[in-house]
């Protein structure tokens, strides 16, 4: 029996969150996968609640747990909050504390919604690349930072980008690991044209292929010309590695290169527990949704294949990924669809729910 936690956040995150449940009641019906759910608060929620967006019992919950499934955490009513309460703060914290460094976020064009994307069809058709984001330093964690006085009138706002030989190095090692089962290149992006933690994350990289993974085919680009090149010719990339902020913005971007932000799922992972699976949290690469929430309009396809990957990386159940995947791309082909990916004639949207539903029909008739 594997133990899940399920982390449901706000907005949207629940909704999306219940049809996830469906997804993992199915396997315990049909596949007799067993699953030990155990389900807290993070985000604006938990500071509703627990008055902090990530309570140490959570933390602890979390670190006890073999896979995390977090929907979203933020919202508008909590824009005002200092920063060390806002809700994005509870997500941050888990991805810190657990050193979950390592971002898979996959980005694939299903047939189904090629034409989806705001690309050309035959740009994006098949495609199939992963970008993995460095998730638990660079400018998001660097110290100093803050908001100061200039003690001229005005003030200051710092962030601090920094990188680490070691740090650089073992997401580096994910990328080329993923490489070595996709097909074998890694492209590495970061801006060492302007930034000394630049020169030293292409230095890096560059080691560790050529010490460690002379197999891989290893290519950089600057950050600026990457993102060109994802819009350009997407299909050119297999791996790709980068650092935290540069992730954040390229993985958005390649989310539409797939017809929708509500198709993206993500895994982030780190060292391995006692038990001998990957610290693990899975979550879509979306966020809340506020101009959404709680009109039936989610797409949970995201959340459901954050399912999948958990499947895939902390169990290792490749056949049930794959028949997840295959019917999250059948429910889609039968042209049911959330308002984000609707554009049939004559054809009405589907609700989060119906959306869930469908999803659970093709996993009955794939099985
Ligand atoms: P967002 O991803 O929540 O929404 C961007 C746009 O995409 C919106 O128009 C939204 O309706 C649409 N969208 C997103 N997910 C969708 C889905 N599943 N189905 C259909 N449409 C979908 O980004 P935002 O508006 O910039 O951020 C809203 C809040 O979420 C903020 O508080 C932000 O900090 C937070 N956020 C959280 C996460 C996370 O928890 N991992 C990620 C991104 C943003
Ligand atoms: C993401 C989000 C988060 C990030 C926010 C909500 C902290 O945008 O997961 O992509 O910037 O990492
Ligand atoms: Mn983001």
């Amino acid at each position: 029996m594997y133990n899940l936690l399920i982390l449901a956040g706000d907005g949207i995150g629940p909704e999306v969150m219940e049809e996830v449940k469906k997804v993992i009641s199915w396997f315990k019906d049909k596949r007799g996968l067993e699953f030990g759910v155990t389900e807290d608060l993070v985000g604006g929620i938990a500071y509703d609640n627990y008055g902090t967006p990530l309570h140490d019992k959570t933390l602890k919950l979390a670190f006890e747990t073999d896979a995390i499934l977090l929907g979203a955490a933020g919202a508008p009513k909590y824009d005002d909050l200092p920063f060390e309460v806002k809700p994005e703060r509870g997500l941050l914290k888990l991805r810190k504390e657990l050193d979950l460094y390592a971002n898979l976020r996959p980005a694939m064009c299903f047939d189904a919604l090629a034409e989806f994307s705001s690309l050309k069809k035959d740009i994006v058709s098949g495609l199939d690349i992963m970008i993995v984001r460095e998730l638990t330093s660079g400018v998001y964690f660097g110290e100093p930072r803050g908001i100061m006085d200039d003690n001229e009138g005005g003030r200051i706002g710092v962030n601090t980008q920094r990188y680490t030989t070691s740090e650089i190095r073992r997401v580096a090692r994910s990328a080329f690991e993923l490489a070595r089962k996709r097909n074998n290149r890694v492209c590495s992006m970061e801006k060492a044209n302007v930034m000394e933690s630049g020169v030293l994350w292409r230095e890096e990289v560059q080691w560790v292929g050529d010490n460690e993974y002379p197999d891989v085919e290893l290519s950089h680009m600057y950050a600026d010309a990457g993102a060109m090149q994802l819009v350009r010719n997407p299909k050119q990339f297999d791996v790709i590695v980068t650092d935290n902020l540069f992730g954040d913005i390229l993985s958005d971007a390649a989310a539409m290169l797939t017809g929708s932000l509500g198709m993206l799922p993500s895994a982030s992972l780190g060292d391995n527990s006692p038990k001998g699976l990957p610290r693990a949290l899975y979550e879509p690469v979306h966020g809340s949704a506020p101009d959404i929430t709680g009109q039936a309009k989610a797409n949970p396809c995201a959340c459901i294949l954050s399912f999948a990957m958990a499947l895939k990386y902390s169990f290792g159940l490749l056949e049930e990924a794959g028949l997840l995947e295959r019917a999250v791309e059948q429910a889609l082909a039968n042209g049911v669809r959330t308002p984000d990916l609707l554009q049939i004639e004559g054809k009405n949207p589907a609700t989060t729910s119906e959306m869930g539903k469908e999803v659970i029909n093709c996993l009955n008739d794939l099985s």
